[in-house]
């Protein structure tokens, strides 16, 4: 039984019991409707508690039912059977009540949690909204303004604050059951509060309206349910409840069809999956107390902050005391731009400094469970470092090569105990981006990686397990890309239409955009010492801008040109100029070709990374395009999209 009712004196205390997050499957809701029926008849019962089962009042409803026709009862008509019933129905709210768990809670007749409950309308970060009530019900509770911010935002609010603003009824401690039984008792002898749906709203001002599409519209970059949201809200509070629920109801079917809904739905789930993959089933990790960090330059110290903020004590170790210095204060100022935009306090911007010992010489690793190194990227430099890891740290501890490039087995060749070397490939800045590609050697212990995964998941980040080829999964995507850029260059369409149509399809920046920003010397380089090698690599545009001293922003320009002191690009006649020997005639592509051209050339190098073996599912490198290179999540992924899109 997924329901359960049991009797303390007039009070039936109803239990919804669906482990992990009581869901609310067409079981529980058929189950949950029959009982209102029941209660209703029943003339020893004079008041309902409503609970969740375990840690949790009701996580959402069934998403796994998103793919299928609605099987009736559907939510909204359960929780109008609840709120229309003949008795008083009570909430009683620990931990989440998320989405449709909220819209449950909205139609009972009071509310009562404890101060850490957790309440949110997460929908839109499926591509749909609350379908159930939500956008109609809660700002008759809390007010337009805060019910703007909990569905079309993203807003969670705590017990406490949801006590404050009246959509509970009495803050409660543990045992749960006997305070809200305590409190359904009393209840017993006032009269029923009207229900949410029939309590009046103010309707806000037009440019209140228009203040938050702006704000919204700005912030959902492209996604269509923020702003169906907010439509929903502002319908009801200018058309009433019923019109307003029943176009709720309209825009929540239309979002469940949508592209954007099954790209994002797809998306939760891979997530889920991605920090439990089907070989490390019942593999402990390893102890992951404190770590150590070789290199302050840019990746070190974003490592090193992500390591803090997950409270794990970091040893930093540089060259020499300025390189040191260096590495510090910019760790320091990483703490200090969270203060100051209010993410963290002034104490634990200390706090998070304390726990990091700076160190010149190697013996300070000694102590550490993991030492993660990201000196130059040079194949020397590196096995030095490694070799004297071998020799300084305990036997059982993780060494870790956050290599770009350079093969793993490379890196780990002479070590004494290869079996505990590992590729941890962070992205830059490493405090911000999610992703973490794991790349295990032949040698590496499956303990061991199971602790790479297990780090990821103390770090919030996504774990993506990649075998060993160059460029690993996500360089070796993204080198294909800017060739197929520059394949498009050299076709004659020009740069800046190349990174207009990527910004209109939702990447923050296109690829030429992205490529004077982080330099174009890198991959230029990289190429050079491949001609050295004797590899037959013809000349590229990016090339000739190199030679000719264009290196990106940091030498004035590179694919664009820039003002001093700002980052806007401007197109470059100079450019133009140099790369022109290796450009055919002007070509005017419409942006969805420009577009397709680059998601195809993603999705074939994806395909032949799976054929390798490289990626163990579409799924895995759709996660390292979201969250290591800024891929928008409402298109899902290159993998998803071509595998929906008729070739
Ligand atoms: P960086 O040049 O900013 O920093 C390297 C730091 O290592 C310097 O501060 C240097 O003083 C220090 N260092 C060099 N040899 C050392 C030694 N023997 N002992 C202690 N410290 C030493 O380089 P960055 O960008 O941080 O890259 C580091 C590694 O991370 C490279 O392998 C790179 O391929 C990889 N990586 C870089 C990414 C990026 O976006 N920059 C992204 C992911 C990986």
């Amino acid at each position: 039984m997924s329901v359960t009712v049991t009797h303390r004196g007039p009070i039936a205390v109803v239990t919804i019991d669906n482990p992990p997050v009581n869901a609310l499957s067409l079981a529980v809701r058929t189950q949950l409707f029959a009982l209102v029926e029941a209660l209703d008849a029943d003339e020893h019962v004079r008041a309902i508690v409503l609970t969740g089962g375990g840690k949790l009042f009701v996580g959402g409803a069934d998403i796994t039912e998103f793919g299928r026709p609605v099987e009736l009862p559907s939510l909204p008509a359960l929780i109008e059977r609840i709120e229309n019933a003949a008795k008083p129905w009570i909430a009683a709210v620990r931990g989440a009540a998320l989405g449709g768990g909220l819209e449950l809670a909205l139609g009972c007749h009071r509310r009562v949690a404890t101060a850490e409950a957790r309440f949110a309308l997460p929908e839109i970060n499926l591509g749909i909204i609350p379908g159930s009530g939500g956008t109609q019900r809660l700002p008759r509770l809390i007010g337009i303004e805060t019910a703007i911010r909990v569905a079309a935002e993203n807003l969670t609010l705590d017990g406490t604050r949801a006590a404050e603003l009246g959509f509970i009824d009495r803050l409660v401690q543990e045992p749960l059951v006997d305070a809200a039984e305590a409190f359904a008792l009393e209840a017993l002898s006032r009269p029923l509060p009207e229900p949410a749906s029939r309590r009046p709203l103010a309707t806000p001002a037009a440019t209140a309206w228009e203040e938050a599409t702006q704000r919204i519209g700005r912030a959902a970059r492209g996604a269509s349910a923020p702003l169906r949201a907010l439509e929903a809200l502002r319908f009801g509070a200018e058309n009433g409840f019923e019109a307003g629920l029943a176009n709720e109801r309209a825009i929540f079917l239309e979002l469940r069809a949508s592209d954007e809904s099954a790209a994002l739905r797809y998306l939760f789930f891979a997530e889920r999956a991605a920090p439990r993959p089907a070989g490390l089933r019942g593999i402990a990790a390893l102890p992951l107390a404190s770590a150590g960090v070789i290199g302050g330059g840019t990746m070190g110290v974003g490592i090193a902050a992500a390591l803090r903020n997950a409270g794990i004590p970091v040893v930093l170790v540089e060259r020499d005391e300025q390189s040191l210095e260096r590495g510090l204060t910019a760790l320091k100022a990483i703490f200090e731009a969270a203060r100051k935009r209010a993410s963290l306090s002034e104490e634990e911007a200390e706090a998070r400094m304390r726990g990091v010992t700076g160190a010149v010489g190697y013996e300070a690793l000694a102590g550490c469970d993991l030492v993660i190194e990201a000196v130059f990227e040079d194949l020397a430099v590196k096995r030095d470092v490694f070799a004297t890891l071998g020799r300084v740290c305990r036997p059982d501890a993780i060494l870790a090569t956050n290599t770009s490039y350079i093969d793993p087995r490379q890196i780990a060749e002479g070590l004494p105990h290869p079996d505990r070397f590992i590729g941890l490939h962070f992205f830059s800045p490493a405090q911000v981006m999610k992703l973490l590609e794991i790349v295990p050697i032949p040698e590496t212990r499956p303990e061991v990686l199971a602790t790479g995964f297990e780090l990821a998941r103390r770090l919030g980040k996504v774990p993506v397990r990649s075998g060993i080829c160059d460029g690993f999964i996500g360089n070796r995507i993204l080198r294909r890309y800017r060739a197929e850029a520059e394949a498009m260059v050299r076709d004659g369409v020009a740069p800046s239409a190349i990174d207009a149509a990527m910004r209109g399809f939702g990447y923050a920046m296109g690829p030429f955009e992205m490529q004077d920003m982080a330099g174009l010397d890198i991959s230029f380089l990289h190429r050079e010492a491949a001609r050295a090698r004797g590899e037959a690599i013809a000349e590229t545009p990016g090339d000739l801008l190199v030679r000719a001293g264009r290196k990106g922003q940091k030498s004035g320009g590179g694919w664009y040109d820039y003002a001093p002191g700002n980052r806007t690009p401007i197109p470059s006649p100079d450019a133009a100029r140099l790369i022109a020997p290796l450009v055919g005639a002007p070509l005017e592509l419409a942006p969805d070709r420009i577009v397709a051209r680059l998601i195809d050339a993603m999705a074939l190098e994806g395909q032949a990374i799976l054929d390798e073996g490289i990626a163990g599912s579409p799924s895995d490198i759709d996660l390292v395009e979201v969250h290591g290179y800024g891929f928008p999540r409402r298109h899902g992924g290159p993998m998803f999209l071509s595998s929906r899109q008729p070739s």
